[in-house]
């Protein structure tokens, strides 16, 4: 018998095992949606949604109530239910509805659980922060679950994840979005052009949800998006901090469910990434990238150190 302590992460979840049911039969909703093919309507001049996003939220909305009557439920297709309750779930029925419409195979289901009073302190006020306490995300194209809950650290189809090891921006694999509304003011570009010289890529796949399982998964190492939603974000966020890593806005200031920044990484790589964001909001010169043969240096510098 191995001496090795056994891991129990997730072996005493409290929401995920039924949050995690529901979030499959939204996900096969969704492939059938998929297949059968939806009309899209237009929100605004290229934020579009779709019967599923709307059928598959009032799934959700319905099977909340039954597992967990009591909870309040905040959705993007305009769920508001009994927000004055101690816990809340986000909601994401379809992250990716651009994908989805395209038929282009990358969305999921997300769902995030507040509790917005804890230890016996009077309630929070409606608009403050509680703390994240469950995470699930469905990807019903590769069957993927990822799952956490606050102390209880993160899994990845029942398999404990961490985040990668990657020590420096140089190395990493980002990725960031896009907003589908008002986008000639989003200064992103500039950002993903920045990121993308010094990295080994910044990938732009289109579900922010998945973007952030993925860091928590090892598979990405950092990922950044201005204006995301709680919906968007309040599932990942769990996800990346139970598996070891750091979210933040763009100061370093800690990740507020309403910001308008999100910056997530292995927590390695983010102070470096803090500071690419502060040179850049200053408008100061940022430091040259390396060439070819420094970068080559530096690393066999960096073997040499490692022993
Ligand atoms: C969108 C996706 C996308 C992100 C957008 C979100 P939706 O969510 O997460 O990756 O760039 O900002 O609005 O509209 O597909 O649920
Ligand atoms: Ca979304
Ligand atoms: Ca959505």
């Amino acid at each position: 018998m191995s001496d090795a302590p056994e891991d129990r992460t997730g072996t005493d979840f409290r929401w995920v095992p039924q949050a995690s049911t529901i979030a499959k039969e939204a996900g096969a909703r969704l492939r059938q949606f998929l297949a059968q093919g939806v009309e899209t309507e237009y929100k605004g001049d290229v934020d579009i949604v779709t019967v599923a996003d709307r059928t598959v939220e009032k799934l959700i909305r319905g099977r909340l109530a039954e597992a967990f009557p009591g909870h309040g439920v905040y959705g993007e297709e305009g769920t508001r239910e009994q927000l004055e309750a101690q816990f809340r779930w986000y909601v994401d029925p379809l992250d990716g509805t651009t994908n989805f419409a395209h038929g282009f195979p990358h969305f999921c289901v997300s769902l995030g659980l507040e509790q917005r009073r804890l230890g016996g302190r009077a309630g929070t006020e409606p608009d403050e922060d509680g703390t994240l306490v469950a995470s699930v995300i469905y990807d019903p194209m590769r069957d993927e679950l990822f799952t956490a809950e606050r102390g209880r650290g993160a899994l990845l189809n029942g398999r404990p994840m961490r985040v990668s090891r990657i020590p420096e921006l140089a190395e990493s694999l980002a990725a960031t979005g896009f907003p589908s509304r008002k986008r000639h003011d989003n200064p992103n570009i500039h950002f993903y052009q920045e990121f993308t010289l010094r990295s080994h890529g910044v990938r732009r796949a289109g579900s922010a949800a998945l973007d952030l399982a993925y860091v928590a998964a090892g598979r990405l190492d950092a990922f950044w998006e201005f204006n995301l939603n709680p919906w968007d974000t309040a599932a990942g966020i769990l996800l990346v901090e139970e598996s070891g890593g750091r979210v933040t806005d763009f100061s370093g200031g800690m990740y507020q469910l309403d910001s308008r920044e999100t910056l997530a990484s292995n927590g390695l790589i983010h102070e470096e990434l803090l500071g690419l964001f502060a040179d850049m909001f200053a408008g100061r010169n940022l430091s040259p990238i390396p060439t070819p043969q420094e970068f080559a240096q530096h690393r066999a510098a960096r073997a040499a150190m490692a022993g």
